[in-house]
């Protein structure tokens, strides 16, 4: 009688487990306004640890920076503020440094390096990975948030010898990865950024499976449940 009551209780508690288990989802860093490049002084931006598939912001993740070798996390570093639960990046000289999340068990996300420059000109390029196949614009911008004719370049290669207005990367693939930065006539370079591409295939294949296992653990629950409500039935 005593062996039987322990197999239920082990049945429920299998049941349990599966009934909740977590599903998997990448976790990614996003950065609001969406740019890797900021002026300083400036105002803010929101630093904030986010569901890939949908854009929740997660709990459990702190925000972090490593700058210098030092890491620190939001609410611990300077001008990376916690206020109303929102990881602040105020943009003021040093915040240059690589921004990442961190579980409580020490998972992590990819960083994003982030630029906070005293210059006169950045470079917007947008802070989280681009879809291949998408279209980017990159366009370079003064501190009075003009869009000058400018030259951009990267990974040392200069794409247009006559200034223009910005650069469009139509189609993007893997292959317009890089470092990318910018001037005009009347502006030096500014930092340099990379530009990250996201291929679709892989992701979507990484999803499917996601389902399928999703599909299989809720069937396996059922099964489960149904089987030790039996078995608690039988034994009554
Ligand atoms: C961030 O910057 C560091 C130092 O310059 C570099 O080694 C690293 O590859 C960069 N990471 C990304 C994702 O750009
Ligand atoms: C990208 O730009 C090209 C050319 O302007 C256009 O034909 C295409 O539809 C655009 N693709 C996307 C995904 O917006
Ligand atoms: C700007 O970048 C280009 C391309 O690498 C380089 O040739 C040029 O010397 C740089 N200019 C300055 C002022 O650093
Ligand atoms: C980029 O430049 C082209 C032509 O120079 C212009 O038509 C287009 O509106 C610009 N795009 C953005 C986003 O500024």
């Amino acid at each position: 009688m005593k062996m039987r009551l322990l197999s239920v209780i082990l049945l429920h508690g299998v049941c349990v487990l599966l009934l909740s288990a977590p599903t998997v989802s990448a976790v990614s860093l996003s950065v609001t306004p969406d740019h890797k490049q900021f002026f300083s002084p400036g105002a803010l931006a929101i630093l904030s640890c986010d569901d890939d598939d949908d854009e929740q912001k997660v709990d459990g993740w702190t925000v972090k920076r490593t700058r210098a070798g030092l890491t620190e996390m939001c609410g611990e570093a300077a001008g990376l503020v916690l206020k109303n639960s929102l990881c602040q990046l105020e943009l003021i000289n040093p915040s240059d440094g690589a921004y990442f999340c961190e579980s409580s068990s020490g998972q992590r996300s990819d960083e994003v390096n982030i630029t906070v420059t005293a210059g006169s000109l950045i470079l917007d390029i947008p802070s989280s990975p681009v879809w291949t196949g998408s279209n980017v614009t990159l366009l370079c911008q003064t501190r009075e948030g003009k869009q000058e004719n400018s030259y951009f370049y990267k990974d040392g290669g200069i794409f247009n010898p006559n200034p223009k207005e910005n650069l469009t990367l139509t189609n993007v693939q893997k292959s317009d990865e890089g470092l990318y930065w910018c001037s005009t006539v009347d502006h030096p370079n500014t930092s340099k950024s990379r530009l990250t591409v996201r291929g679709h295939g892989l992701a979507m294949n990484m999803r499917e499976e996601d389902g399928y296992a999703q599909t299989v653990t809720a069937l396996l629950s059922i099964l489960c449940l149904i089987k030790s409500i039996n078995k608690d039935f039988h034994d009554r």
